[in-house]
């Protein structure tokens, strides 16, 4: 079961295709001085005068130690080692812009996320978010997360219903392990669980301190959805400028800007 949850954790394999739409929309919109959560080996390159600095749960050696995959030297140093999903020692306002290129799909509930990532920015900040495309990813095959389901997560979050809300992600839980994960390994190595093994697979990660898993999938269809919807229902100051498919159309990079009014 060991292994199967490092897998499931060690989910950063491929090529490095190009980033010239991160880059550019990047250049556009960022300016001054901010954070990249999850950077791992793929820092986003800003344009000069720009400043950055990483965030992380995990020190720079424990990503090199968990992601042995990775060419070391990429890796960069986690500035502040923390939870990047509540920057709790991020003053409200504190930071022109927030990156996260390929880190809401980790998140149980991406509302409540994305609503800490515009506190920590001044009005008129940026937060720029990327996420994978399912059908692009070893996700391919699972349900596409629905626009609702994403809104409703916070709902039950934001109400106390965390039981419900925790049932739900055992129902993620479950398709991470029988489709992602056997993408990731392939359908001649996985070995097909027993019902009693599965539900014990799904109960480790549920009850892990933190199952750094993708919860959730996406489309660039359903994220443009999902980030009109969220700004309607729970941050009406926040405009998206931009939502646009990226490295060769595996992935949706979006810009969300904090008004200043
Ligand atoms: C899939 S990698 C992203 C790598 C790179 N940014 C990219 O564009 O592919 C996810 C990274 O987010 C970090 N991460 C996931 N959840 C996090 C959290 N709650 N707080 C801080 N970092 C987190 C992981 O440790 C990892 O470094």
């Amino acid at each position: 079961m060991h292994v199967m949850l490092s897998a499931v954790k060690n989910c950063i394999k491929g090529v490095i295709p190009s980033f010239k739409v991160r880059e550019k929309l990047a250049a556009k919109y960022l300016k001054g001085s901010g954070v990249e959560i999850g950077a791992l080996h793929l820092p986003l390159r800003v344009p000069r005068g720009v400043t950055v600095k990483y965030v992380d749960y995990c020190t720079r050696d424990e990503n090199i130690h968990k992601f042995p995959e990775l060419t070391a030297s990429n890796v960069v140093e986690t500035d502040f080692v923390e939870d990047g999903f509540q920057l709790q020692t991020f003053d409200e306002g504190s930071v022109d812009f927030v990156i996260a290129n390929h880190v809401l799909e980790h998140a149980d509930d991406p509302v409540g996320v994305l609503l800490n990532w515009l506190r920590v920015i001044r009005p008129g900040g940026i937060v720029m978010a990327t996420v994978p495309i399912m059908a692009r990813c070893f996700d391919r095959g699972r349900e596409e997360t629905s626009v609702e389901h994403l809104l409703e997560d916070h709902r039950l979050v934001a109400s106390g219903r965390i039981d419900e809300f925790r049932i739900r992600n055992r129902r993620h839980f479950h398709e991470v392990i029988t489709i992602s994960l056997r993408n990731q390994i392939g359908a001649d190595s996985f070995k097909t669980m027993s019902a009693e093994e599965l539900e014990a697979t799904v109960s480790a990660m549920a009850s892990a301190e933190r199952p750094d898993t993708h919860y959730h999938t996406f489309s660039a269809d359903s994220y443009t959805h999902f980030l009109q919807a969220f700004t309607a229902e729970f941050a009406p100051d926040v405009n998206v400028l931009a939502v646009n498919s990226s490295r060769g159309g595996t992935e949706v990079v979006a810009f969300l800007e904090k008004t200043a009014g």
